[in-house]
């Protein structure tokens, strides 16, 4: 494995490797190198469960401009899971908020340390929840270019989990550690000790569920990791940024997996001038819409309620700044702002109706993160809908109302249809199979996962990539198989 003295790069002579000079503080050391064989015992038990010899992986190797990654075919197992933080800017100052122009903090102000704790576990914990949450998909894969891809995912993701712990560990004393341990004994779906956040119990049981996953609940980590990357507390905000760079990969697997998905499906539909694609081993466009329709709907719950006296707290405080913030022309701390967000008007009467009320623009950052993320959301929809248009197809996906089937915020008591119209209990009962997964849907696409696991082949019901991974071909031997 390269090594790469001083700078930006990471030093791998070291068990755990980093760019933080880790070896310059032994007890930070040897408490990370205590808790190094539990993530690998987790890893062992809820990580992948296909046997594989090694898998093309990128692994981190510098965090500066100049390419970070380097790719080579590793055991999983043996990968490097390392601490990577964004190079550091010593002039950098808060750009928002009450403490705005003051120098970034180097460490937790004792006032703060509850509410950053808090919310470094809350990302923290998505991170191996959608390990445990993927584990069984290897056993299906569609190709050995997906299976890499899961795979990338997984260590990554894995990979982000140790991002955090070093900071809990470095920054947190004792309950910093313990929370640490915290994040390896809570497991997606479990009765007793579930992960923090509903779309982090929810089983990716199939690929189709596994791209939209990465297209729509990677995406929301994108646009926290977004906010996070902003706070005053340097060391998160260089953890995130590093993140970030990972994060993209994640969804463009989502992307360009749904593009494929869709193209497969459209091919057929020209081809045989019908609809009706179950039968030749594809996925009918209902169906996507309805997946889709899911993991959009349970991603906008991942931004919490509409107004939220909490985040207006933590932005006040510094600890998480806007989407973009740098980018707003306003005065970055908002006291005086007023702010639009979706509302229930006239809940529980006769006249209750969906709209917008005003709130304190503080209040409703929630909603003005949730409002990016759709509109980034919309894009993937868009370049779909592209595939659909160029096929010469007249049918469109699209992104369901921002009320339909929530169970956070504003509309969690109602239900309303994908057209924002507000139903019954009777009429959502009656109609909701028609914009969510059913058994009959779910058990179709499950017919189709069978594994593909030769060379340069590809499931029925999936296009092949237009390109591979790192300039290699799809036909490339991405995976060794155990
Ligand atoms: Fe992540
Ligand atoms: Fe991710």
């Amino acid at each position: 494995m390269t090594t790469v003295a001083g700078g930006t790069g990471a030093d791998y002579t070291e068990k755990i490797p980093n760019n933080v000079d880790l070896h310059e503080d032994r007890r930070l050391q040897r408490a990370l190198e205590s808790w190094q064989p539990n993530f690998l015992s987790w890893w062992e038990s809820m990580g992948p469960t296909l046997p594989t010899q090694d898998v093309y992986l990128r692994t981190a190797v510098n965090v500066g401009r100049e390419g970070w990654a380097h790719f080579d075919h590793v055991p999983m197992r043996d990968y490097r899971w390392g601490i990577f933080l964004a190079e550091r800017d010593p002039g950098r100052r808060i750009g928002f908020g009450q403490h705005m122009g003051e120098p970034a903090w180097q460490q937790v102000p004792g006032e703060y340390r509850a509410e950053l704790r808090r919310l470094i576990v809350i990302q923290g914990d998505t991170e191996p929840a959608s390990v445990e949450q993927q584990r069984n998909l290897g056993a299906t894969a569609p190709s050995l270019y997906d299976l890499r891809n899961l795979f990338q995912v997984n260590v990554e993701e894995g990979r982000h989990l140790w991002a955090m712990v070093y900071l809990l560990h470095a920054y947190f004393g004792r309950d910093g550690r313990e929370e640490a341990e915290e994040l390896l004994h809570r497991n997606s779906g479990s009765a007793d000790s579930p992960r923090i956040l509903g779309a982090f119990n929810e089983e990716t049981p199939d690929w189709l569920s596994f791209f939209m996953f990465t297209y729509f609940t990677d995406r929301d980590g994108k646009y926290q990791l977004g906010t996070l990357k902003e706070s005053a507390f340097d060391p998160l905000s260089r953890t995130c940024e590093f993140m970030l760079k990972e994060e993209a990969h994640h969804m463009m697997v989502g992307t360009t997996g749904v593009d494929r998905v869709v193209e497969r499906t459209a091919q057929l539909m020209v081809e045989h001038d019908s609809d009706e694609v179950a039968a030749r081993g594809a996925i009918p466009l209902p169906m996507i819409q309805k997946y889709l329709n899911f993991h959009y709907s349970v991603s906008l719950d991942l931004f919490g309620g509409e107004t939220s006296t909490n985040v207006a707290n933590y932005y006040t405080a510094g600890l998480k700044g806007r989407w973009s913030e740098d980018r707003r022309k306003d005065d970055h701390k908002l006291a005086d702002d007023a702010y639009l967000v979706d509302a229930l008007i006239d809940a529980g009467t006769s006249k209750q109706s969906i709209g917008q009320t005003e709130v304190s623009a503080l209040t409703g950052l929630n909603t003005d993160l949730r409002r990016e993320y759709i509109a980034d959301c919309q894009i993937g929809v868009n370049r779909w809908n592209k595939i659909l248009a160029e096929a010469g197809l007249p049918q469109r996906l699209k992104l369901p109302h921002v009320a339909f089937n929530r169970k956070v915020g504003a509309f969690a008591g109602i239900e309303a249809s994908p057209d924002g119209e507000i139903l019954s209990a009777d009429e959502w009962q009656h109609r909701s199979g028609q914009w969510l997964p059913t058994d009959v849907d779910k058990t179709h696409v499950r017919s189709l996962m069978r594994p593909v696991h030769e060379r340069g082949k590809i499931a029925s019901w999936i296009a092949p990539p237009r390109n591979g991974i790192n300039g290699k071909p799809f036909d490339y031997e991405y995976v060794h198989l155990a």
